[in-house]
């Protein structure tokens, strides 16, 4: 029996994983937006322990939710999952100064990974398309840069196994680990995704709860319960290093030793 906190768990895979979690009889805490959500979520998943709030893309809120977290006492595992889609038109900014698919794909999981009391395992949500993932990491927040909305997912998505891959090689007796669940149909993959749904939420789950030897790893990217090569970038520890750099310069949130 293990207790396991899912971000983005409103909906689509996050939601998935979390039902499955609840019929392997662990314990689910989900996270939603706002209180709204979070009460339609509850509803979805009565079963559920409770429902942590916060909107990710805001870093006041994203240090609320790792309190609220913390005030329910410790966790075997977190899976990072909330995140903002391939398709957002234009460079829409937070109320950081942040273009808003960087805040809640990377400095919000950057952020919880930091704050939360550490946990026995953390499970990234990666994506195939973190192999077009930007590894100089220059303009991470678009200032500069003409705007596309895939190739701003694309580097987040990158950034996300370089932050597993981080933590897997900086916080020992921490599991960290990354995967891709698909191109499935739920709100961000639209219906017309080709792959299986059935299988997009299984890894994660097994990432953050099995006794299977092969889940018991650290540092290591997924696809379908099985180990799949990323980008031979994030393994660069220099390059890892720099993410953090970036992300505790802009949130003020350094990452505990
Ligand atoms: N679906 C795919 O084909 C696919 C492919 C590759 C990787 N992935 C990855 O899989 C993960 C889950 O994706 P999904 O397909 O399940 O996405 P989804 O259906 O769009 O669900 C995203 C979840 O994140 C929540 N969320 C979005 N913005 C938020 C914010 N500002 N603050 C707090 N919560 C927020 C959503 O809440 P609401 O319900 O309130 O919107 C929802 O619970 C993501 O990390 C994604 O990058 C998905």
């Amino acid at each position: 029996m293990a207790r396991i906190f899912i971000t983005g768990s409103s909906d689509g895979l996050g939601l998935m994983a979390a039902e499955l979690l609840v019929q392997q009889g662990h314990v689910v805490v989900l996270h939603a937006r706002n209180s709204q959500r979070a009460d339609e979520t509850q509803n979805k998943l009565p079963a559920a322990e409770s429902v942590v709030v916060g909107d990710l893309a805001s870093i006041a809120q994203t240090r609320r939710v790792a309190d609220q977290v913390n005030k329910l006492g410790s966790f075997d595992a977190v899976i990072h999952n909330a995140a903002a889609g391939y398709r957002e038109p234009k460079r829409i900014v937070t109320e950081d100064g942040l273009s808003h698919v960087l805040a809640l794909n990377t400095i919000a999981p950057y952020i919880l990974t930091a704050l939360i009391a550490r946990p026995k395992r953390i499970v990234y949500l990666s994506s195939a398309l973190h192999g077009d993932g930007d590894a100089s990491l220059k303009d991470l927040t678009w200032a500069h840069r003409p705007w596309s909305g895939r190739q701003a997912y694309s580097d987040t998505k990158f950034h996300d196994v370089l932050l597993a891959f981080a933590i897997a090689r900086r916080w020992q007796g921490v599991l960290s680990n990354a995967l891709e669940p698909g191109w499935v149909p739920t709100k961000m993959g639209g219906s017309s995704a080709p792959d299986d749904l059935d299988q997009a939420h299984r890894t994660q789950t097994w990432l953050a709860v099995s006794s299977d030897p092969a889940a018991q790893v650290s540092g290591e990217y997924f696809y379908h319960m099985k180990k799949r090569d990323p980008l031979p970038a994030t393994r660069d520890a220099s390059i890892q290093d720099q993410l953090l750099d970036f992300c505790s310069r802009v949130t003020g949130v350094g990452l505990p030793s």
